[in-house]
């Protein structure tokens, strides 16, 4: 075993073993190493571009990044790095570098410091998984989109619940619709990040304070995608701003697909039987040889707590840190790194699970109106004859207690009698679930004509935000 720091001049003693291996944080952020090159290469730039090195040293450095960057793709870099015993995956790119170009290696980190190295390699990474986020996401939508408009075409529908209890007809569109609608914000959030994580480059800020060397870091700034170069260098170093903004984003998104979830869960009950799950994402059991389980969206679903939880640990880690670079950081990064990959996966099985849900239409329309969702038009009704919210309410509900009791739904006939108790007169109202979908008049209702104007909208905004993009580069 090498052992291998970027430091040591003033010790006069080895680090112990034990704690040195604590310290290290070279598992979490190996999948780090593709934006150190990446980020290396724009410093060498910087270097140059300030005369700070030669060309010759500059092309050499450039070089030898260039074969890690060969080794960081076939996958055997990982295992040098472990190998080296190093403290983190930056300092055994340095390492390997120096292998290739002993001389001109020793120049790489030349007025750099692992603080700025590590807020701008982290902010790249932030910027591509945000940005593949972003793309799951928008998949999500765009399947959500296409079948609601399908389900608009069939008109199938549903009784819409609130704290899972009958509420009022819906069209299964407008279900999918809302569903759609959170996966648009999920985009936003994602789109936000992206935008961020492409503003200011913290490389060459050093350890904190700048550096007296002329680097031109609007060289390194402009090669790597951002807008420009930080503006304070304590302020950028110190920052992980954006790196928790995405695990949030994640978190949120999550949360979202764990709500959506839920309710696909139950659907897939026998006792409801609104969706099945294909043989594709759908598990048995070992002993009971009729289950049929949807695990995907039951996972998906606990995903979201544990999204939830690497947000706090990361935002506990900052809190109370002094400004400028602290150790605690590094676990910060950690957290962010470990529940934004756990997390894009729960993300992406989301988005493919999605259409393995085939909705059982007919069954979900024929119980659009059980349990009285259409109480609520007869009581706009009577309302629309003349009588107060609170009278309809009370006359409603009173026939609703009747109906129950003989264990049948409510009558045309029923209407009359109502009326007549709160002294008015109705001659129609609509007492099926069609019907009352079709009533509906306000805006953002679940009336067909308001469900397609919400659905071409949101068609319009999503093909929006796919086309905004920002600080390519990587
Ligand atoms: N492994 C550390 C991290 O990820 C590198 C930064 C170390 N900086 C320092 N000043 N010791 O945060």
């Amino acid at each position: 075993m090498k052992t291998e720091l970027q430091w040591g001049g003033r010790f006069n003693a080895a680090p112990d073993e034990a704690l040195l291996r604590f310290g290290s944080s070279l598992e979490d952020d190996l999948p780090l190493a593709p934006y150190d090159v990446i980020c290396s290469r724009a410093h060498v730039a910087a270097l140059l571009g300030g005369n700070v090195i030669s060309a010759e040293i500059a092309a050499e450095l450039d070089a030898a990044l260039e074969r890690v960057a060969q080794e960081i793709a076939d996958g055997t870099f990982a295992t040098y790095a472990r190998d080296t015993d190093c403290e983190d995956v930056h300092g055994a790119i340095d390492r390997r570098v120096r292998d290739f170009a002993p001389q001109a290696g020793a120049s790489l980190h030349t007025g750099r410091s692992r603080n700025d190295q590590v807020a701008t390699t982290l902010l790249l990474y932030v910027r591509a998984r945000a940005q593949t986020a972003k793309d799951e996401a928008a998949q999500a939508a765009q399947y959500l989109l296409e079948r609601a408009e399908a389900a608009l075409q069939s008109g199938a529908m549903i009784a819409a619940t609130t704290h899972w209890q009958p509420a009022q007809p819906v069209l299964l569109a407008f279900w999918l619709g809302t569903a759609a609608e959170m996966m648009l914000r999920v985009i936003r959030r994602f789109d936000r990040v992206v935008s961020d994580a492409a503003r200011f480059s913290p490389l060459g800020s050093g350890a904190c304070s700048g550096s007296t060397l002329p680097i031109a870091r609007e060289i390194s700034a402009a090669q790597l995608g951002f807008a420009a170069p930080s503006r304070i260098a304590m302020d950028s170093i110190g920052n992980r701003d954006v790196a928790v903004d995405l695990l949030h984003a994640i978190a949120r998104a999550l949360v979202d697909a764990s709500r959506i979830s839920e309710e696909i869960v139950l659907w897939a009950t026998p006792a409801f039987g609104y969706v099945k799950l294909d043989d594709a994402a759908s598990t048995g059991s070992s002993l009971m040889p009729q289950k049929r389980n949807p695990d995907p969206f039951e996972l998906v679903r606990a995903h979201a707590a544990g999204a939830v939880g690497a947000l706090q640990a990361a935002l506990g880690s900052m809190s109370g840190i002094a400004l400028s670079y602290h150790r605690d950081l590094q676990e910060t990064k950690s957290h962010v790194m470990h529940g934004v990959e756990r997390g894009l996966g729960a993300l992406r099985a989301f988005r493919l699970a999605l259409p393995y849900v085939h909705f059982n239409e007919e069954h979900m329309s024929a119980h659009a109106s059980d349990g009285y969702t259409i109480a609520t038009d007869l009581a706009d009704a009577l309302i629309t004859a003349g009588a107060t919210a609170r009278e309809a309410h009370e006359a409603i509900g009173n026939q609703v207690a009747v109906a129950e009791a003989e264990k049948r739904p409510l009558h045309a006939s029923d209407l009359t009698a109502i009326a007549k108790a709160v002294g008015r007169n109705i001659d129609t109202a609509p007492l099926t679930a069609k019907a009352s979908i079709e009533a509906k008049q306000t805006i953002g209702s679940t009336a067909p004509a308001q469900v397609a104007k919400a659905l071409a909208s949101m068609r319009s905004e999503l093909a929006a935000i796919e086309d905004h993009c920002c600080g390519s580069a990587v």
